[in-house]
């Protein structure tokens, strides 16, 4: 066993490699090493954990870790790239899920009170309270959020009559119901309150998460994912934690600031992204081959294509999540070197929200060995593509819109955009005329300069190159 002066140093390292991890995940180049720390600090802290003091039944926690392990490497090993938002969706869940038992657990064992009083008590019963609050509205809200995004449940948002009424009415409830937790006049015993609130924190999660429209999901996940960091910390408190404390207030912070990056990369301001109710309208011309005003796309072919590129000087590739489905990054790359060693300048444009998780592109070009220094960002990239021969949008449809900037009346007007159509010629490579996921028209496919070259963009990428 553990004495508790080296649990608390172990504790500590966890901790700055917590925050080294958080560091180098802020840079392609240091992510691999960012990871490393992560997975080191969490080694350190699960074996401080179970040879500290509170540890006592090695047999339950042996087997359980065993089992869960197991669950979790299967999962891990099964979920394509494509299905990661939902694996992080659920692993949110099982955050909050954790925060409510450890909650109810705490208060139901008369150990965890005994020795204190007074306000330290009250003190105690808010921290099981919050833990307990913010872990149910995780869990029931993380569940909503894997059945959207695994297309279970429909991404059209609830939009109940009444609804911000209802939600202030619960609020309402559960700070009245805090009062009642901590001094039951109205209920014979506090665990009454605590269980009608647990019932409306449920409620409330499945209402919130529902009525947010398909379009605004990626801010939703990262949202749970703050949320889940402020259950982990809650439950910190409530156990006396401070490593938990800490890397809950980790991920909760580093989950509010991803969301606030994800809510400017899209135009919408937090609140009204919890309001809920955008992603609604699908615009006009989603799936025919003309637009409003009857002009035609014009489609290519892989030969034309191939020698669009061999004329060009300047070449911006723009991956979205076409190119993830379809797995094409490998001939992308290829394609990539042969172009540069002919002495072309090729560079990659990357939407913060491309694809269907952050840094989605990032990781499947670094895979495929993409250089870094040629993978830029929205805001790097798009002032270059007036002067640009040649763009290339692999399976991108709603961050490559100029309705974002044209339409006001679009779903996603205002929405920062690569600005695409500036260059010279565009061809667009996706199966048909669908529309992304936010489920918008896009009218980029009818301008002059646009050519679309339909079909799988693996099968149209590797055609190109034996072209090249
Ligand atoms: P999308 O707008 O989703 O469009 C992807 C396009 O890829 C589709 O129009 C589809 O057209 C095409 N496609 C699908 N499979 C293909 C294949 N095998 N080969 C070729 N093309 C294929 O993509 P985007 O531009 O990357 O935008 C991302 C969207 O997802 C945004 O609306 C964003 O808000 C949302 N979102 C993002 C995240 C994060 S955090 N990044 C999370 C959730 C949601 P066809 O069917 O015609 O082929």
């Amino acid at each position: 066993m553990m004495t508790e002066g080296l649990l608390t140093a172990a504790y500590i390292i966890a901790s700055i490699l917590f925050i080294l991890s958080l560091g180098g995940l802020s840079n392609q180049e240091t992510a691999r090493r960012g990871n490393i720390y992560g997975m080191l600090g969490m080694l350190i802290a699960i074996l401080a954990t179970i040879f500290g003091s509170q540890v006592t039944n090695y047999e339950v926690v042996a087997s359980t870790m065993v089992f869960g392990g197991l669950i979790g490497t299967i999962v891990a090993m099964r979920v394509e790239m494509t299905g990661m938002p939902q694996l992080v969706a659920m692993l949110h869940s099982f955050v909050g899920l954790a925060a409510v038992l450890v909650g109810f657990a705490n208060f139901l064992n008369p150990e965890a009170t005994t020795h204190i009083e007074g306000a330290e008590k009250i003190i105690h019963e808010v921290e099981i309270y919050l833990g307990v609050l913010i872990g149910a509205v995780t869990f029931s809200g993380s569940v909503i959020a894997f059945g959207k995004l695994q297309g279970v449940i429909g991404s059209k948002p609830l939009l109940l009559p009444g609804r911000h009424f209802l939600n202030l009415g619960m609020l309402l409830a559960c700070i009245w119901l805090v009062v009642e937790f901590i001094h039951p006049s109205t209920f014979a015993s506090s665990i009454l309150p605590l269980g009608i609130m647990t019932v409306i924190a449920l409620v409330f999660g499945i209402h919130m998460v529902m009525a947010i429209g398909g379009a605004d999901m990626p801010v939703v996940v990262s949202m749970l994912n703050s949320y889940s960091g402020w259950a982990a910390a809650a439950i910190g408190f409530m156990l006396g934690n401070d490593l938990l404390i800490i890397t809950g207030a980790l991920v909760g912070s580093s989950g509010a600031i991803l969301s606030y990056i994800m809510c400017r990369a899209m135009n919408r301001n937090f609140i009204s992204v919890i309001a809920g109710g955008f992603g609604t309208t699908s615009g006009s011309a989603a799936s025919s081959g003309s637009d409003d005003e009857g002009k035609e796309a014009v489609s290519t072919t892989v030969e034309e294509t191939a020698q669009l590129f061999q004329d060009a000087k300047s070449v911006i590739i723009v991956p979205g999540y076409g190119m993830a489905v379809a797995q094409a990054q490998h001939p992308v790359s290829e394609i990539t070197k042969q172009l540069r060693d002919k002495g072309i300048t090729v560079r990659f444009g990357i939407h913060p929200v491309a694809g269907r998780l952050p840094g989605h592109m990032n990781v499947l070009l670094a895979e495929a060995r993409v250089p870094y220094d040629i993978v830029l960002e929205m805001d790097e990239i798009n002032d270059d593509f007036p002067e640009t021969d040649l763009v290339l949008v692999i399976g991108a449809n709603d961050t490559v819109n100029p309705a974002a900037q044209e339409d006001p009346n679009s779903p996603i007007a205002g929405m920062p955009v690569l600005e695409v159509w500036k260059a010279k010629t565009v061809i667009v490579m996706k199966r048909s005329m669908a529309s992304g996921y936010a489920g918008v028209g896009n009218p980029l496919f009818f301008k002059e300069n646009t050519r679309m070259l339909f079909g799988d963009a693996k099968k149209s990428v590797d055609a190109i190159l034996s072209n090249l």
